[in-house]
């Protein structure tokens, strides 16, 4: 149903116009597959790349426990009023927020908030895609032994040589995409449901094997200390922004992914619970992925603090001199790649049933449109490294632009307008029967963090990002 007749439609009986229509769009079969779901979108790149190298920039330990408190303030609140939304609005972003906007007797224009969240996934997927195709790149030339015996300088001039190849980057890049829109393309039961069902425990599994060879073979107890023992004075004010910023990345939020997840959870599961479990299985898996890592860098001298190239162009040092390296690099990278498409897949999906439920586009044809416009932008993102490296946007490369742009303003932007929604547009009596906390009390520590907390944490990075603070 589009959201134009659901609009009118609604109008008519809202509670029994929204099951028909959600018998029709799909469900997820199981509250497990929506935690499979949801858990493949928050875990992804973020926690595997960024989590790691940001850490260690920021000093370890302290930016641990930082990170850890965005989450449980700032992420979860959010988190669940997303998925409320989608649950209760039964569509697409940009049309669940009209559906309950217009059960609360408000402005129509609220959907903007949904859009906004689909325009951004959007222009995170066209460079995610790009980065997901260096972990797709670094899988045969792990497992083919490039890394054996490597040293900085070599290990730096393989990566280089990546960047520096369009044609390799497009490939790989081109690659990822079109598997991302080949399970869209298939639909929630068919496609995401099916792919996630195998991809969520390998990822599980390869993580937890790299766990357990970063604790044979490389030094754990050091890279314990080093995220679990905090140094505050490692800690600037930026760590902190960075920390909340992140929390919004990993989480998924502020861009309707979730909301969209959210759309297909069946009725009668608990969405507080729900969401709780799922930031427990993120957090969960960023720090394993630290203790995946650091121990390797620690037991090979090399330096924690060494930015984006950390998993790219440290670790594979340490691969290549550790027995069994070779396979176990392989290996760390296929995960890598499962990650990364489990939260592709979620990027796309707000915009594909966007198009699908407001034009009665089918979903064939949305992902053909959607995946060539893509793929064109993602191609600005691949030629920033190489071809056009010197042409800036806001003072960045391309690629660096729309990280920039996505992480730090549109995202917090979307959570914004989510949070104002929920917390003061949305009735209370209709948010507390639809999250699912029971306890009176926790209710409200929720819905204060919500309608106060939330708001003002979101514009502290305002006011950082404009140099005001
Ligand atoms: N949460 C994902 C990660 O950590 C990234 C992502 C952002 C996915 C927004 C979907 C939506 O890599």
């Amino acid at each position: 149903m589009t959201e134009k007749s659901s609009l009118a439609a609604g109008t008519l009986g809202g509670a029994s116009v929204r099951t028909q229509q959600s018998a029709a769009r799909g469900l997820w079969s199981s509250r497990w597959v929506f935690f499979l779901a949801a858990t493949g979108s928050a875990v992804g790149l973020g926690n595997i790349w960024k989590f790691p190298y940001i850490t260690g920039e920021n000093g370890g330990g302290a930016f641990v426990l930082v990170y850890l408190g965005c989450i449980l303030t700032i992420g979860i609140p959010l988190l669940m009023a997303e998925v409320l939304i989608g649950r209760r609005g039964r569509q697409n972003p940009a049309g669940a927020v009209a559906n309950l906007a217009r059960e609360a007797g408000a402005s129509l224009h609220w959907r903007t908030v949904g859009w906004l969240g689909g325009f951004t996934g959007f222009l995170i997927l066209s460079f995610y895609v790009v980065v997901a195709g260096w972990a797709l790149a670094y899988v045969p030339t792990t497992l083919s032994g490039s890394f054996t015996g490597a040293d900085a300088a070599a290990s730096a001039a393989l990566f280089d040589a990546l960047l520096t190849d369009p044609l390799r980057l497009v490939l790989y890049g081109s690659a990822v995409l079109a598997v991302t829109m080949l399970i869209v393309g298939l639909g929630v039961r068919d496609g995401l449901e099916r792919a996630l069902r195998f991809m969520m425990p390998g990822l599980f599994i390869l993580l937890l094997g790299l766990v357990g060879y970063a604790a044979v073979a490389g030094d754990f107890a050091r890279a314990v200390e080093f995220l679990f023992v905090p140094d505050f004075s490692a800690l600037s004010a930026e760590s902190m922004l960075l920390a909340l910023g992140h929390a919004f990345f990993t989480l998924s939020l502020g861009c309707g992914a979730m909301m969209a997840y959210g759309s297909y959870l069946p009725k009668g599961v608990s969405i507080a619970k729900t969401s709780l479990l799922v930031a427990l299985a993120d957090t969960s898996v960023a720090l394993l992925a630290g203790l995946a890592i650091f121990p390797l860098v620690f037991a090979n001298g090399l330096e924690p603090g060494s930015g984006p190239g950390l998993i790219f162009v440290t670790l594979p040092i340490a691969f290549g001199q550790m027995p069994l390296g070779q396979l176990f690099g392989g290996l760390f990278f296929v995960m890598l790649v499962l990650a990364a498409v489990s939260s592709t897949i979620s990027l796309s999906e707000p915009g594909i049933a966007w198009l699908n439920e407001r034009f009665g586009i089918s979903r064939a044809k949305a992902v053909l449109t959607t995946g060539a416009v893509l793929w064109l932008l993602s191609l600005a993102s691949v030629f920033s490294f190489n071809h056009w490296a010197d042409y800036q946007l806001f003072g960045r490369t391309f690629f660096d632009s729309m990280d920039y742009l996505t992480a730090n303003w549109l995202m917090p932007l979307g959570g914004l307008g989510t949070v104002l929604f929920t917390g003061w547009v949305l009735k209370e009596k209709v948010v507390r029967e639809a999250v699912g906390i029971v306890h009176p009390g926790w209710f409200r520590v929720w819905w204060n963090l919500l309608r106060f907390g939330t708001p003002v944490a979101i514009g502290l990075v305002f006011f950082s990002l404009i140099g005001v603070i």
